[in-house]
């Protein structure tokens, strides 16, 4: 398993349903990873094994895995095949899954435990919509995916969280600096076992404000999306 402790900083692209040869052969031509930090890019899986970086500080990730480990269940991909192929990392109840494919937070949590059994570190994802938000339910919603989401095997070394607002992603909007950091630091004090924890941040990340937002005392990282589509963006976000 990777060794999350020796990062200050770790940054995730999600290209989501996007790319192809060419635009990833291009892409880790330009690709500049700084090696303090640690940069993972999620693909889609099918190119998984295409990307080819030769730092020992960039890592492929997968976007989902199968909540079975194996046997009829067309067109899934379980977590002991992504450690077949290297991958170290996996996005977890992104809450595009959860929205768009009924990925329910028990769903994550048995995800989240097959890849830390693989060897896997799952990035596993929680947000609020705005109107959960605006009815100031955010801790609630907020809690409740934590105990649910994440497995009692899960620790600060073998999993990551990443707090990702449903309202900004992909919206422009972002929380204030004191938001994201006030909701970082709540993750962490949900339980003394989330203390440790590197909780990411995600939506609406561009090069502009992401160092502002990582700079925050409990910002351990970013999960960045579109801005993540352009390798020159990309490249000023994780230097
Ligand atoms: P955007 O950076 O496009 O807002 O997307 C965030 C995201 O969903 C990353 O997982």
């Amino acid at each position: 398993m990777v060794n999350l402790d020796k990062y200050s900083s770790i940054f995730i692209a999600n290209w989501k349903l996007n790319g192809n040869y060419s635009f990833l052969k291009d892409y880790y031509q330009k690709l500049n990873v700084n090696s303090d930090n640690c940069t993972i890019i999620c693909s889609p899986s099918i190119y998984l094994k295409s990307l080819k970086g030769n730092n020992e500080n960039l890592f492929c990730g997968a976007q989902d895995v199968s909540s079975y480990k194996e046997g009829a269940y067309t067109g899934e991909l379980s977590a002991s095949m992504l450690r077949d192929n290297n991958i170290d990392f996996c996005l977890v109840g992104h809450s595009e899954r959860r929205q768009y494919f009924a990925e329910t937070n028990n769903y994550v949590n048995i995800k989240s435990l097959n890849l830390i059994e693989e060897n896997i570190i799952p990035v596993i994802c929680i947000g609020e919509t705005l109107q959960q938000k605006e009815k100031k339910r955010t801790e609630e919603i907020l809690s409740t995916q934590i105990k649910e989401s994440i497995p009692n095997l899960a620790n600060h070394q073998n999993a990551l969280i990443a707090y990702e607002p449903v309202w900004a992603i992909g919206t422009g909007l972002t929380p204030t600096l004191d938001e994201i950091n006030q909701v970082h630091e709540l993750i962490k004090n949900f339980d003394t076992k989330f203390r440790n924890f590197k909780v990411l941040y995600g939506g609406s990340v561009k090069s502009s404000n992401s160092k502002e937002i990582n700079d925050l005392n409990h910002v351990d990282g970013c999960l960045i999306g579109g801005a993540s589509l352009n390798v020159d963006e990309f490249n000023i976000i994780i230097s």
